[in-house]
């Protein structure tokens, strides 16, 4: 049991390392950001914290959903066709985050 649990430590840590690997910025800039930038059609804004709180109570692992499989006008994956779940997880974190 303990054998297999940190198998599953490992796998978790190695596919965390491995989002760190791409650059975020340019997978939000050639995704996200096309309708998170300027809000379009009511997308929460990146860096607009008021915005984001209310998504924010659903939960992460909600948000993650959506944002992988679609939520209203939100698309399929938001065209980030190849972005994983840890991937989807930092994004949202980024557009979270009040910006400077
Ligand atoms: C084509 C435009 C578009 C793109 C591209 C897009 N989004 Fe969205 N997104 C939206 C819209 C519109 C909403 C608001 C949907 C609603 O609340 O009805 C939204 C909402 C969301 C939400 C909130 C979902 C919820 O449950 O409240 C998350 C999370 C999200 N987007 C993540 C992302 C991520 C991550 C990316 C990039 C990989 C992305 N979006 C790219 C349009 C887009």
């Amino acid at each position: 049991m303990k054998k297999i649990l940190m198998a599953v430590s490992v796998l978790v840590m190695a596919s965390a390392a491995g989002a760190e690997d791409r650059d975020l910025q340019a997978l939000y800039k050639k995704s996200c950001f096309a309708c998170h930038a300027y809000g379009a059609n009511n997308a929460p804004k990146t860096g607009a914290a008021d915005q984001w709180a209310p998504r924010l109570e659903k939960g992460m692992e909600t948000l993650v959903a959506h944002a992988r499989d679609g939520f209203n006008t939100m698309p399929p994956k938001g065209l980030c066709f190849d972005c994983s779940d840890a991937e989807f997880k930092a994004l949202i974190e980024f557009m979270s985050e009040p910006q400077q």
